[in-house]
């Protein structure tokens, strides 16, 4: 009788225990449950410790050479998608960098709408440096944050030159891309933001270009400009006092729109034009774009030694052609 009624207390204690062990091994790990934590104002993925983050270094290239940008290409906005992959083909960049949100689930049937659409991108010979979104991690049962083991393993599959790298660097020619993981802790003591560091401190290329999911600036009602962001805008920003290399364009997606703006030299451009619905923007002062309505589009950067040519180029709904709507140049 004491004896089970010392088992009946005793039990809910080891359990207990093991769950908080199994917590401690998941956070070393950085996948299962419950790894998040709180930083920044909202929650992360501990972001597991990655070596050797650079990708490559290409040293000869032909300049001027050009790249695509585009993101939030999930939900089959079938037409205004169709039209726009088929237009980056045409303009046949060295590669495309896509902001994140491919797909509306991190599941198979999803990417398969992607395989149809923007495969045909990766199928023309054109490699996409991908930039991981929200939707990535998501399921059809659980939303932001869920377990992301299998959903990852469905984006890494689509882009296995990125080998497993949720956040990563290249050197194409004088310029240097650094991808970020805004899902995962990239908070001073994580390995993510280390990495960081250390490539703003490294060596200096002609243009540097950051790629982001979550923007640090947008005026897009419902998705706010988060803490995590807000500081890295911060840290780009102070890049004189803190002895770091000056970034030339900082790429985002997340709002299904396009925004520019230009804070203490450092170039925003917020991309999510490449086939989900379009949000509406409240143009305000600050974003140097100033179109209202719908906005499919992609951006074009033409790399020179000594120039980057960034352009916008977007849908006209009426007339079915490509126009350039935006733009500005970077001298060296
Ligand atoms: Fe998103």
């Amino acid at each position: 009788m004491i004896l089970n009624n010392f088992r009946k207390k005793i039990t809910p204690v080891i359990l207990l225990l093991i769950i908080i062990s199994a917590g401690a091994f998941s956070v070393e790990r950085g996948y299962a449950a419950p790894a998040k934590k709180r930083a920044g104002g909202r929650f992360f993925y501990p972001a597991p410790k990655q070596r050797a983050s650079n990708l490559f270094e290409k040293k000869n290239v032909k300049y001027p050479f050009t790249f695509i940008v585009y993101g939030d290409s999930r939900e089959p906005a079938g037409d205004e998608k169709d039209a726009l992959i088929a237009q980056i083909i045409r303009e046949r960049p060295s590669f495309v960098l896509h902001m994140g949100d491919f797909v509306l689930y991190g599941e198979e049937h999803q990417w398969k709408i992607f395989d149809f659409f923007g495969g045909r991108i990766i199928d023309n010979g054109i490699p996409i440096y991908p930039v991981l979104g929200n939707h990535e991690y998501h399921t059809r049962e659980k939303s932001y944050p869920s377990d992301p083991e299998e959903q990852l393993r469905l984006y890494f599959k689509r882009f296995k030159y990125v080998k497993n790298k949720r956040w990563y660097s290249f050197r194409y020619g004088n310029s240097l891309f650094l991808i970020l993981d805004t899902n995962t802790d990239y908070s001073p003591e994580s390995y993510q933001y280390k990495w960081l560091m250390k490539e703003l401190k490294g060596k200096a290329p002609t243009f540097l270009f950051i790629a982001l999911h979550h923007p640090p600036y947008t005026m897009e009602a419902y998705k706010v400009t988060r803490k995590s962001e807000k500081s890295l805008a911060e840290i780009f920003e102070s890049y004189k006092e803190k002895g770091l290399l000056k970034v030339d364009i900082v790429f985002s997606g997340h709002t299904h729109n396009y925004e520019r703006y230009k804070y203490n030299g450092i170039n925003y451009v917020v991309s999510g034009g490449g086939g989900a619905s379009q949000h509406s923007i409240a143009r305000k002062p600050g974003d140097l774009y100033d179109k209202a309505g719908k906005n499919y589009h992609y951006c074009r950067i033409t790399v020179s030694k000594t120039n980057a040519t960034f352009e916008m180029i977007r849908l006209n709904e009426n007339t079915g052609e490509w126009e350039i709507a935006d733009g500005f140049t970077l001298a060296k």
